[in-house]
């Protein structure tokens, strides 16, 4: 038997590098490299502290994401999701958001309310999977970023224009 290895863990982007603004593309090879790439994804996620975590956020530009809600208290919660595709929304809510890519940035975003995701496991089976509140949130913003797409492209020009130049004070610091 091989001996385990211990796990990468990967470095989160920060807004604006380029890689979240870019489409993802899809993955087709479902091989044990994958596997591993989802397990580095778990635990790179559980240590940046995050529910949520795009492989564009580590600088890969494909279709896949993890998600974990309960953040490691509900095995259930954990998903892998490749290839993402929404397959229906309904209702809405307006919560707080944030993303890794944007520590210490929260604002209220707009999200369908429940939402039904068709995508691919590790072995590249096709599954359906519904979510409301936190984890349609959670969805949602997962498949944004492989759209390339963040939370703070969904909120007023406004709010963003304020986000932006907090962003600019914090690199002017060296706070980001
Ligand atoms: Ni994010």
């Amino acid at each position: 038997m091989a001996t385990k290895e211990a796990l990468k863990i990967h470095e989160v982007v920060k807004y604006p590098d380029p890689v979240l603004a870019r489409p993802g593309v899809p993955v087709t090879v479902f091989d044990a490299a994958l596997k591993t790439l989802v397990a580095e994804m778990f635990e790179s996620m559980y240590v940046a502290q995050g529910i949520g975590l795009a492989a564009p956020q580590i600088s890969l530009s494909q279709r896949l994401t993890v998600i974990d809600v309960s953040f490691k208290k509900n095995p259930k919660d954990r998903l892998v999701l490749i290839n993402p595709e929404i397959v229906e929304t309904r209702g809405k809510q307006v919560e707080e958001e944030g993303c890794l890519s944007l520590p210490d940035i929260r604002e209220k975003v707009q999200r369908a309310a429940w939402v039904k995701v068709k995508a691919q496991n590790e072995r590249g089976e096709w599954f359906e999977v519904e979510g409301e509140e936190l984890l349609a949130r959670a969805l949602l913003h997962e498949i944004d970023h492989l759209n390339g797409v963040l939370f703070i492209d969904r909120i007023s020009r406004l709010k963003r224009e304020l986000v932006l130049r907090k962003i600019r004070k914090m690199q002017k610091n060296g706070e980001w």
